[in-house]
């Protein structure tokens, strides 16, 4: 598991090499497909990549200055989602993907916009965050239980479907798209064997589980 720190209050980390867990790679891929829909040839800014920017983003923040360094280059750069180092108007879409979490829930408006004022007018912002629920709930502590997860480090909790698009409608977007995403199977995405590869297609079939919101805002 990775390592992580609180900095600035954020729960900041170098998280998981996707890569290693094929059914968390075929799941993150679909999620990054979704996301793709959004771009339409804009500028497009991620915050919070972790270890893996998004293949169409034009430039990639992070607050955990490892992982930006691990990329180098001009694209990526460590800064923090809650104050941008960039000018208005200078994105047509922002994404941010499964962080919101990490940072504390008063400070999660200041993100939203921070994200509204670098965007330029009709941008997007899309925002895939982890919801919570009782399967995850309890899938979550078997895992603790049996030793399969490393330190539990979501402090702040998830944020519901509504909460989250309180938070997008309250500062500064009108939401266009949300979207649950989720399978029972999830669980075994855990697991490093490439045979988990092959249940990507059940994966898709049984999106039953509310264990992450894709939302969509335009600025207005
Ligand atoms: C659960 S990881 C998700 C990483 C990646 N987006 C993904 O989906 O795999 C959360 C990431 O958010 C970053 N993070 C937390 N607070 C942040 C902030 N205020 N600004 C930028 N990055 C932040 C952490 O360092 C961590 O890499």
């Amino acid at each position: 598991m990775g390592e992580w720190q609180i900095r600035s209050g954020a729960i900041v980390e170098r998280p998981r090499t996707v890569d290693e867990y094929p059914l968390l790679s075929a799941v993150y891929d679909r999620h990054d497909s979704l996301i793709e829909r959004h771009v339409d040839g804009g500028r497009m800014l991620e915050v919070a990549f972790g270890t893996h920017p998004h293949p169409d983003a034009d430039v990639a923040v992070e607050a955990y200055p490892e992982n930006a360094r691990e990329f180098g280059g001009a694209h990526v750069a460590t800064a923090d989602a809650r104050e941008l180092p960039f000018e208005d108007d200078a994105f047509d879409v922002v994404v941010g993907r499964r962080f919101l979490h990490h940072v504390p829930a008063e400070d999660r408006g200041h993100v939203v916009e921070e994200a509204a004022r670098v965007l330029a007018p009709d941008g997007r912002l899309v925002v895939l965050e982890g919801t919570p629920g009782l399967y995850r709930r309890l899938t979550k502590w078997v895992g603790f239980r049996l030793g399969l997860l490393g330190e539990d480090n979501d402090a702040y909790g998830h944020l519901t479907r509504l909460e989250l698009l309180r938070l997008l409608a309250e500062h500064g977007f009108d939401v266009v798209e949300t979207r649950p995403l989720g399978s029972p199977l999830l669980p075994l995405a855990i697991l490093r064997s490439p045979r988990t590869a092959g249940l990507v297609g059940l994966y898709e079939r049984t999106q039953w589980v509310r264990w992450w919101t894709l939302a969509v805002g335009r600025t207005r």
